[in-house]
């Protein structure tokens, strides 16, 4: 290696000043303008800088670190999520809807703890999706969504392309806790929600529904690139766990240490001792909402004190120190045209409600599931009524029931399950004693449409293309009779050419993602087949025990029980699925054209369970991302720096910082051969 010259040496030393100057700017910047919403500066003045720094960093892009404000959108598109699993539950919030119920609330309280003089924090409660972020040494760490309140989905490349979320704390971090967690809900603004919805007109694309389905949509991306383009926005509303000691006695000091450390949180919390006042507020608020820039559904209402939180304690997956007071739903009344019966993949028959359209809580609603027969005779709902349609914050639109002052004098028709199926003519079955009607023609076309629709979706073999219409016309032009048959598609190239709308490259796309499918585990292949009874849980489970299809087929029924977590319910189910003739057939010919039949070792060991595990620099095996979700497949953690609890760092070619960081740590490095040698060490093998 040559010695660098001193006027190189000069040059780098002053570029890497400078990008550290432009970083600190334009931190304060994004704090002055999320945080505080008090720009200093202008647009045009932000965006030289940032112009400024990104060319710097392209001249020496060895100062490139992850957290340098030109680094949110960045990594290859995701395969999927890794799981997260949250350290403390993310519950959800008892409801009240009045003044009367919120009293109630609070002498619940005082019975419990004999107090009545509560300090509450009152805080809009945003309509969006709740997230978890982990800060450590004053970084952004990782964050995911709420899932099941257990678990969630680590979208951190996602979150980190919103601008309101800080990247590096405001502070020096030897002033904060080692690690902490915060809590917010991400939402989309009215304004982008309509600036996509343009965008999407003009391209001739179908609107999005309403801000909230967007911003849930937006956050599960798997091209982050997509989510940055949402402009998505974030309310910080709580501190979650704390490493060491927790910095603050009650939540109005959290929100504004927070606050102070860079978080966005919403200026319009308000703090009351007396509940009367806490439910006069959130009255005034129903008629306000409309004003704001965000959709809301209510009011969170909080015990300030954390002394008095803990004391109250939480009941099921509630705290009893807080509350939402919820908005009533948006109701309209409409003409019900129609009753009709959609068939679904398992042939069972559901009526729905065919509505003269109208507007209700922020979207035009046509359509409404009516469940079933017992709930159709239940709310006595008859076509030609005028009907209640409800929409109340979530998604699924309601029919309430029927406006019986204007069905008078009228004699409307008592609604009938039909006795054959709507699309085949079969003869429509129904076992005694339960709610479900159903089409028992495995041939169905709606059947087979649908199982397609779920075949392909994310959750279970997630091939790409394949939606309500291509699926319902591969059916239709019969170009699949069976799953198999998808497979068979690039033998009729040609023929799917002439369907109008059909281009080449859209069947090479559809022909690459099957392909791409072949490789998915045991477990989805499970979920996908659309066995009853059998969602992820229980695919999961019965792959990672029986490691292949065949040995889950030759099991008898008692060990498919023997499975922790399946019932001998769910375990005749997935016998008698297997030992259908026809099935069988199906698992022999999708195994034929080339289909993976078992689970990898990494769902049924987790070899990296426990490891925490950082990489830097090149590999030449993997992509950055590839390694990384190796990893999470194998049960280990993923970080971005480097810290005493990282378990080894993987250092490929490259990797400068975190190669010392490890080294001035003690934290074992290891290089790419290295890693590759302890993986099979563990039993993992180069097929994987
Ligand atoms: S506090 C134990 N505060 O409402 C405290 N939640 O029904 C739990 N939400 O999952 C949450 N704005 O997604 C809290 N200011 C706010 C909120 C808020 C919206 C959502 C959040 C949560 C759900 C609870």
């Amino acid at each position: 290696m040559t010695q660098p010259s001193t006027s190189d040496t000069r040059e780098y030393e002053s570029a890497r000043e400078r990008v550290e100057e432009l970083r600190t700017q334009i931190r304060y910047h994004d704090y002055r303008y999320y945080t505080l919403a008090e720009p200093e500066i202008g647009d045009s003045q932000y965006d030289a800088m940032m112009r400024e720094l990104r060319a710097v960093e392209e001249q020496h892009p060895e100062l490139i670190t992850p957290d340098s404000p030109t680094q949110r959108v960045s990594g290859e598109p995701a395969e999927g999520f890794a799981v997260v699993e949250h350290r403390e539950p993310m519950l959800s919030l008892s409801n009240v809807f009045d003044r009367e119920e919120l009293l109630a609330w609070q002498r619940r309280m005082t019975r419990l703890i004999e107090r009545e003089d509560f300090t509450y924090v009152c805080e809009p409660k945003i309509d969006g999706l709740a997230i978890s972020l982990v800060y450590r040494g004053g970084h952004f760490e990782y964050g995911a969504t709420r899932g099941d309140g257990l678990r969630g989905e680590d979208i951190t490349s996602n979150l980190r392309t919103i601008r309101s979320i800080p990247l590096v704390l405001q502070a020096d971090p030897d002033s904060l806790p080692p690690a902490f967690e915060v809590r917010g809900e991400v939402y989309l603004s009215k304004e982008e929600f309509r600036r996509l919805n343009e965008q999407r007109a003009e391209a001739g694309e179908q609107l999005y529904m309403n801000p909230r389905n967007t911003a849930a949509g937006s956050l599960r991306q798997l091209d982050p690139r997509v989510t940055a383009s949402r402009r998505l926005d974030v309310f910080i509303y709580q501190l979650g766990w704390v490493e060491g000691e927790r910095p603050v006695a009650s939540h109005s000091e959290a929100i504004a240490w927070l606050r102070s450390l860079g978080f966005t949180t919403n200026p319009l919390t308000e703090t009351f001792n007396d509940v009367d006042r806490v439910a006069t507020f959130c009255e005034n608020w129903v008629e306000r909402r409309d004003g704001l820039e965000y959709e809301i559904d209510g009011v969170v209402i909080k015990v300030d004190d954390l002394a008095t939180q803990r004391a109250l304690g939480v009941v099921g997956r509630e705290p009893r120190w807080a509350t939402a007071w919820k908005f009533p739903a948006e109701q309209a009344v409409t003409r019900l045209n129609a009753i009709q019966v959609s068939v679904g993949r398992t042939g069972v028959l559901t009526p729905f409600a065919v509505l003269e359209p109208v507007f209700v809580g922020g979207v035009t609603v046509s359509m409404a599931t009516l469940h079933n027969l017992d709930h159709v005779r239940e709310l006595d709902i008859r076509a030609g009524d005028d009907v209640i349609v409800q929409r109340a914050g979530d998604v699924i639109p309601q029919v309430v029931g029927p406006v019986l002052s204007r069905r008078e004098g009228r004699d409307l028709p008592i609604f009938e399950m039909p006795e054959t199926c709507p699309v085949c003519g079969t003869p429509v079955a129904h076992d005694e004693g339960e709610a479900a009607y159903y089409c028992p023609n495995r041939q169905c076309p709606t059947k087979l449409a649908r199982l397609i629709e779920h075949f392909t979706s994310r959750y279970a073999l997630d091939i790409e293309g394949f939606g309500e219409e291509r699926s319902a016309m591969l059916v239709d032009r019969g170009f699949v009779t069976s799953l198999a048959d998808l497979y068979d598609l690039p033998g009729k190239r040609e023929q799917l050419l002439e369907v109008e709308g059909i281009g080449p490259k859209t069947v090479d796309a559809m022909f690459a993602e099957l392909e791409k499918s072949k490789t998915q585990p045991l477990h989805r292949l499970l979920i996908a087949l659309g066995i009853r009874h059998v969602g992820g849980e229980t695919a999961r489970a019965l792959a990672r025990h029986f490691g292949s299809m065949q040995a889950l087929r030759d099991a008898a029924v008692e060990e498919i029980e023997a499975v922790d977590g399946i019932g001998p319910i769910v375990a005749e189910a997935v016998h008698d699925y297997l030992h259908d003739d026809e099935y069988a057939a199906l698992i022999d010919a999708l195994a034929e054209r080339g289909l993976r039949m078992d689970e990898d070792i990494a769902a049924r060991g987790g070899i990296l369970e426990g490891e925490t595990i950082v990489v830097t620099g090149s590999l030449d095996r993997w992509s950055r991302n590839e390694v990384e979700e190796l990893i999470k497949s194998l049960g280990g953690k993923v970080t971005g720096s480097v810290s005493k609890k990282t378990s080894f760092v993987v250092a490929g070619e490259g990797g400068g910082s975190k190669r010392d960081k490890a080294e001035t740590l003690g934290v074992e490095l290891k290089d790419e051969a290295e890693f590759i040698a302890l993986l099979e060490e563990r039993g993992w093998s180069t097929d994987e």
